[in-house]
């Protein structure tokens, strides 16, 4: 290098050498030359932290959920998709339907023995796929099923008596078993739309069912200890001489906020907080729980608006955080490139969602994910619409933020690990570096006398 300093012309400094030296900057992957320019390609994301932050975080979810008997809470779970399944199993025997082996019916004739909402056909023709997939029905040509077992309604009721304990072992309480129970004995009422999931989860106009899912229970606690400790992370290593900006998209009744904003509170850096939601109803919450730091700021935000035009402009967040919101996505891959755009090179996107098929919520709250009755036929744009699905699998979203950009791209827990069995998943990613093609330069000018033009390029063109 020191050749280079005092050289006494830039014809002295091939422009291999100079592309050798651009490929050392941390924010570039390769480099090199064509005629007389340098094409620099931007590095991953990826340091050192990033790798770190995926072990840190896994332990703090972990840490969160103190001893766990990880067999009885298998047990449990499997508990509630064996009588979520019997309740559908039940209302459709109820209706006339698949009550001997070999029966069949098309998709048409079930719908219509259950005089089913047409917004809520979706949750219909979800629960004839569930069925199949466990293997109750089996799926005859392209909308026909036939029975392999009888559906009964026998021992329903002994199964839902059982929920209360079920829900009480994975710490949602007693309530939530029989928030679902109520919602399983009236599953022919809600898909004829005579009865809202509203109704049943407050039914004393109380919010202790929605209070315990979001919060108490295990699967809450180890995404929402692994979030928080993902972004104490992010924190501490957040070196801009500004706060670290956060966007909570879906804060909602702020159940991973009441977690990630008291992690944050003694970060080494200022943080600028914003709760949002896409109802104004929980933004008035979040000033109740947070009133008192006046780092947190409200606001609403819908993800499926230009988030510009809500004020949230390109470059302007350093993190997104959002807890079961992000399957609210009309397509996830539209979705990914808007939060791209939005968060700062080199930021991160954190999320929490359901990434498996969970019976229980088919029976219940996902009545409230059906599309209004004004347009009863709405669907998701993406790879979803095709099968009715709700929650995009875990590849699907590594899938779409690769697509996006995204880089650094990790998922917890891992398939394996028995926590895996409560269907919650932590999801983050960051956007790469974009180097700026003049910083670059002051880089080279710092080594080289007179150094040459850069050009940045997500790939490079063929060295000549
Ligand atoms: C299942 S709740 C999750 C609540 C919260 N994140 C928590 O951890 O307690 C989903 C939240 O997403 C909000 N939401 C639904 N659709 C949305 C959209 N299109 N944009 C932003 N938020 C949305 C709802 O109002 C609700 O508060």
């Amino acid at each position: 290098m020191s050749d280079f300093a005092t050289s006494p012309s830039t014809a002295a400094v091939p422009l291999d050498v100079a592309a050798g030296m651009l490929a050392q900057h941390p924010a570039v992957a390769a480099a090199h030359a064509v005629g007389d320019r340098l094409f620099a390609q931007p590095a991953a994301a990826t340091l050192p932290a990033d790798r770190a932050t995926r072990e840190v975080a896994h332990a703090a979810g972990l840490a969160a959920l103190g001893a766990v008997d990880w067999t009885a809470v298998a047990d449990r779970v499997a508990a509630l998709d064996a009588a979520a399944h019997a309740a559908m199993g039940a209302t459709l025997a109820r209706a006339g339907l698949f009550v001997t082996a070999g029966t069949a019916h098309s998709v048409a004739e079930v719908l219509t023995a259950l005089a089913v909402a047409p917004r809520h056909r979706r949750v219909a023709r979800r629960w004839l796929r569930e069925l199949a997939r466990v293997g109750v029905l089996t799926a005859v040509g392209e909308a026909s099923y036939r029975a392999e077992r009888p559906c009964a309604d026998g021992d329903l009721d002994a199964r839902l008596a059982r929920l209360g304990a079920a829900t009480a072992g994975l710490g949602h309480g007693e309530q939530m078993g029989q928030f679902l129970a109520r919602c399983a004995r009236s599953l022919p009422q809600l898909l004829r739309d005579e009865v809202t999931v509203q109704q049943l989860m407050f039914p004393d106009g109380r919010t202790d069912t929605a209070d315990s899912t979001y919060r108490e229970n295990l699967a809450s606690r180890y995404v929402n200890g692994v979030a928080a400790a993902a972004l104490r992370h992010v924190a501490a290593w957040h070196t801009r001489d500004a706060p670290l900006r956060v966007l909570e998209i879906g804060a909602g009744v702020g159940g991973t906020s009441a977690v990630v904003i008291p992690a944050l509170a003694d970060s080494t850096v200022p943080v600028d907080y914003q709760f949002t939601d896409v109802s104004p109803f929980f933004l008035n919450i979040g000033r109740e729980m947070f009133g008192d730091r006046p780092w947190v700021r409200y606001g609403r935000c819908d993800v499926n608006s230009d988030l510009t035009a809500q004020g949230y402009p390109d470059g302007s967040v350093d993190v997104v955080l959002a807890a079961n919101v992000l399957h609210n996505a009309v397509d996830t891959g539209a979705l990914m490139a808007a939060l791209y755009r939005l968060l700062t090179p080199g930021g991160w996107l954190v999320f929490i969602d359901t990434s498996r098929e969970h019976p229980q919520i088919m029976t219940s709250t996902e009545f409230l994910m059906s599309p209004p009755a004004a347009d009863p036929d709405a669907r998701f744009t993406d790879g979803r619409a095709e099968r009715d699905q709700i929650f995009p699998t875990v590849t699907q979203w590594r899938a779409a933020a690769i697509a996006a950009g995204f880089d650094s791209i990790w998922a917890l827990p891992d398939r394996e690990h028995p926590v895996a069995a409560l269907g919650q998943y932590v999801h983050a990613a960051r956007t790469r570096l974009r180097p700026d093609p003049a910083g670059l330069r002051r880089y080279l000018a710092g080594r080289l006398p007179d150094p040459p033009q850069i050009t940045v390029a997500p790939g490079l063109p063929d060295p000549r």
